[in-house]
């Protein structure tokens, strides 16, 4: 898991990003619901196995599997994509606990009609595992089709965006949200001004690299539509849902892997005075 023979990335929709070159997230996944005859792009997800996506709770529209069909290895939503296969959907599987006023337990499963064949553009990511440390200031790398910016749709034919952003630690992340929502330790907290997740990113990952795999932290939620300065964006911590996903996809394989960061966390620091710069009237799910 975690490996993308085609990544041009180095070490080093979605507001402030880049095209990304095909093969360089092979586990992406475009999410699509059928509404009268045509179908469109609801929400990211990430393929965990050869039958498995994982997705945000708040992007089931419809707990039914039969208006859903899920592309894989695809670049733009216009297409041509030579590298593509799609799915229909055999099970949806909401958290049991999502909580869709506290948007907590913001996570779900979604199981495809057949098992797909791995190649250099289909491929499953890591995922991080319970006992992960993933501290302030970690860079990670956030995908998807969704708006450019608040008011910006990705044109169809724009390959998938990526953008390079900072995690930032519970404390401070929790401060900026506190007059909107109380946050959870089942999420995580990653972006800065100008850059970060969007509607339509939703149920699409936040991925950190080490030791050469690509770990899944995070799964888009919601936030301040978008990239607004001082808010991050708010994702679905998957650490804390390992033992649900083992479960749930039960007698197919996931691979968790520890994500560790070095040095120390300097959030556990941070205090919070209650001096938002801008008090936003809402927060608002990605999907
Ligand atoms: C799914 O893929 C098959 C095989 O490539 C193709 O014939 C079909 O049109 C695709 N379906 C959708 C809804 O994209
Ligand atoms: C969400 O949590 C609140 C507060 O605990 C509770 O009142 C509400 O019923 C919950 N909603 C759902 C859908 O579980
Ligand atoms: C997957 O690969 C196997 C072995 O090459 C092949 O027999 C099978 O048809 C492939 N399945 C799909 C869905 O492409
Ligand atoms: C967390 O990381 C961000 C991004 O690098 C930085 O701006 C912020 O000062 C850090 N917060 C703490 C409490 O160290
Ligand atoms: C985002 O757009 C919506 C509707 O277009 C608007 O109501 C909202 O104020 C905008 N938010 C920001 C932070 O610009
Ligand atoms: C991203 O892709 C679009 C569509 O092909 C293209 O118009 C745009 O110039 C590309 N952006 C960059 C920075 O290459
Ligand atoms: C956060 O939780 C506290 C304590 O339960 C509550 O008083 C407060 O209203 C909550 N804040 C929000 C924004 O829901
Ligand atoms: C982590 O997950 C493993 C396997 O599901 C479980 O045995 C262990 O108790 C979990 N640890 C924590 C801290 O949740
Ligand atoms: C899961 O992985 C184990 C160990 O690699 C292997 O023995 C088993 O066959 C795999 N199961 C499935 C369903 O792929
Ligand atoms: C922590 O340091 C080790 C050894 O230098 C390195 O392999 C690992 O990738 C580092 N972890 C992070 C999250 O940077
Ligand atoms: C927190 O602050 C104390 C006092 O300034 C300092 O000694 C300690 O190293 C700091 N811890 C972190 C993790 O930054």
């Amino acid at each position: 898991c975690g490996t993308a023979p085609m990544s041009t990335v180095k070490e080093e929709k979605i507001v402030g990003g880049v095209n990304a070159t095909a093969g360089s997230w092979p586990w992406q996944a475009s999410i699509h619901l059928k509404v009268s005859g045509s179908s469109f792009h609801i929400c990211g997800g990430t393929l965990i196995n050869d039958q498995w996506v994982l997705t945000a709770a708040h992007c089931i529209l419809d707990k039914t599997p039969s208006p859903w069909i899920i592309y894989l290895g695809r670049e733009t939503q216009s297409g041509p994509n030579v590298n593509e296969v799609n799915r229909s959907v055999s099970q949806v599987i909401v958290h049991p606990n999502w909580n869709n006023t506290l948007f907590n337990n913001d996570i779900a499963l979604m199981k495809l009609s057949s098992p797909v064949n791995f190649t250099n553009y289909i491929r499953p990511i890591c995922l991080a595992r319970n006992t992960s440390q993933i501290y302030n200031a970690t860079y990670c790398y956030s995908t998807g089709w969704g708006k450019l910016s608040n008011t910006t749709n990705l044109p169809d034919f724009t390959p998938l965006q990526q953008v390079r952003i900072p995690v930032i630690g519970p404390n401070q992340c929790a401060c900026a949200y506190s007059s909107l929502i109380n946050l959870t330790n089942n999420m995580i907290c990653a972006g800065e001004a100008n850059k970060g997740a969007c509607q339509g990113d939703s149920g699409g990952p936040l991925q950190c690299q080490q030791s050469g795999m690509w770990i899944q932290a995070g799964i888009t939620s919601f936030g301040v539509p978008c990239a607004t300065p001082e808010y991050p964006e708010v994702y679905a911590r998957v650490s804390e849902f390992q033992q649900w996903i083992t479960d749930t996809v039960a007698g197919t394989n996931v691979t968790f892997v520890l994500f560790n960061s070095n040095g120390t966390e300097t959030d556990s620091n941070f205090t919070c005075r209650s001096t938002a710069p801008l008090v936003p009237s809402r927060f608002v799910g990605f999907g």
